[in-house]
C-alpha cells in the first residue's frame, strides 16, 4: 500500500496552493510543470547560472536547487508575478536578445528594487553579476533596472 502524499502549502503569485508531490520535487518543476509558469527557465541545473531564479519571501533564489519540501509555507514569486514597470523598462531599453535569461534578470531586479529603491549603477551590476548573458545585454539591462527605479518600479 502506498501512504498518500500529504499535500505541500506554497504561495505563488498571490495565489495559495495545496501540491500533492514528491517534497524532493525542484521548485522549477513544480512552477513549469504543475502550475504550468513557464516564464521560469532551465539552464544550468546546478545553481550557477541565474536563469531559474524566483523570489522566495522576497529574495531572490534559483529555483532549481530548491526542493518543494523547503519552500513550503513559503511565498514565490515568479516572473509573471512581478509588477509591469520593471518589464516596461526592459522593454524599452531593449534589454534583450535572445531573452532566456530574461527572467531570472527581472527577478534579481525585482530583489535588488524592494530593497534598494534608487540603487547605485555599482549595486545594479553587482545584483545583477551571479546571472549569466551569453548574448551580451548587460549594459541595456542595467540601463532598464536604472529607468525602472526612476520610474519607481518595484
Ligand atoms: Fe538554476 Fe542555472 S538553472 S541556476
Amino acid at each position: 500500500v502506498i501512504a498518500a502524499v500529504e499535500p505541500i502549502a506554497l504561495g505563488v503569485n498571490g495565489s495559495r496552493h495545496a501540491l500533492q508531490a514528491d517534497p524532493k520535487t525542484p521548485l522549477l518543476d513544480v512552477l513549469r510543470e504543475m502550475l504550468r509558469l513557464k516564464g521560469t527557465r532551465l539552464g544550468c541545473g546546478e545553481g550557477e547560472c541565474g536563469a531559474c531564479h524566483v523570489l522566495v519571501d522576497g529574495r531572490s533564489q534559483a529555483s532549481c536547487t530548491l526542493t518543494l519540501e523547503a519552500v513550503a509555507g513559503r511565498q514565490v514569486t515568479t516572473v509573471e508575478g512581478l509588477d509591469a514597470g520593471l518589464r516596461e523598462a526592459f522593454v524599452a531599453e531593449q534589454a534583450a536578445q535572445c531573452g532566456y535569461c530574461s527572467s531570472g534578470l527581472l527577478i534579481a531586479a525585482a530583489a535588488l528594487l524592494r530593497e534598494r529603491p534608487a540603487p547605485t549603477e555599482a549595486e545594479v551590476r553587482a545584483a545583477l553579476d551571479p546571472h549569466l548573458c551569453r548574448c551580451g545585454a548587460h549594459p541595456r539591462v542595467v540601463r532598464a533596472v536604472l529607468r525602472a527605479a526612476r520610474g519607481g518600479a518595484r
